[in-house]
């Protein structure tokens, strides 16, 4: 038997003023998105915004519905968007930010387990990682380099393949 230690590291930013000013922008527009949010059931809005290597911004929002799980995050509606219309086109940074309706939430949202995955597709499709950077309404903002980063032990399709 041996131990393995698996350890990931990401940058944190005191505030949105302290990113550069592309990222500063990005989040700007993930902000925005945000404010589109269809969230009455859980009142928590999330906004992402996706900057592709063509210069296009693709925004998302969660999408809620009243059979619950029909309902769909930010992240992946705005991932899906860019795969679907620039299928070939690099996706090089993706700026979240998350926060309940009522109360403005200060920390850092992490985006979750299924948007990790569904992040991961496309960067392993790409082989170029995807930057994630995420916040809640205000406060701390901070940067992974990839989603890799976010998601050790990832399943990816190399594990699909029936001769390894
Ligand atoms: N949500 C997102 O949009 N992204 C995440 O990564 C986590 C959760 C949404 C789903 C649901 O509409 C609401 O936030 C509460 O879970």
């Amino acid at each position: 038997m041996k131990k393995l230690k698996i350890s990931t590291d990401f940058d944190v930013y005191q505030s949105l003023n302290d990113l550069p000013s592309d990222e500063f922008e990005l989040m700007q527009q993930a902000i925005e998105a945000r404010k589109q949010a269809y969230a009455p059931y859980s009142k928590f809005s999330v906004g992402a915004a996706i900057l592709l290597a063509n210069g296009e911004v693709i925004t998302g929002s969660n999408q809620e519905n009243a059979a619950y799980p029909s309902g769909l995050c930010a992240e992946r509606v705005a991932i899906f968007y860019a795969g679907a219309k620039y299928p070939d086109v690099q996706i090089l940074k993706i700026a979240i930010s998350a926060t309940a309706t009522q109360e403005r939430t200060v920390l850092p949202i992490p985006p979750c387990g299924a948007c990790r995955q569904s992040i991961m597709e496309y960067e392993f499709k790409q082989k170029f990682p995807i930057e994630i950077i995420f916040m809640g309404a205000t406060g701390n903002v901070a940067k992974s380099a990839s989603m890799a980063n976010l998601l050790p032990l990832g399943f990816d399709n190399s594990y699909l393949l029936s001769d390894i």
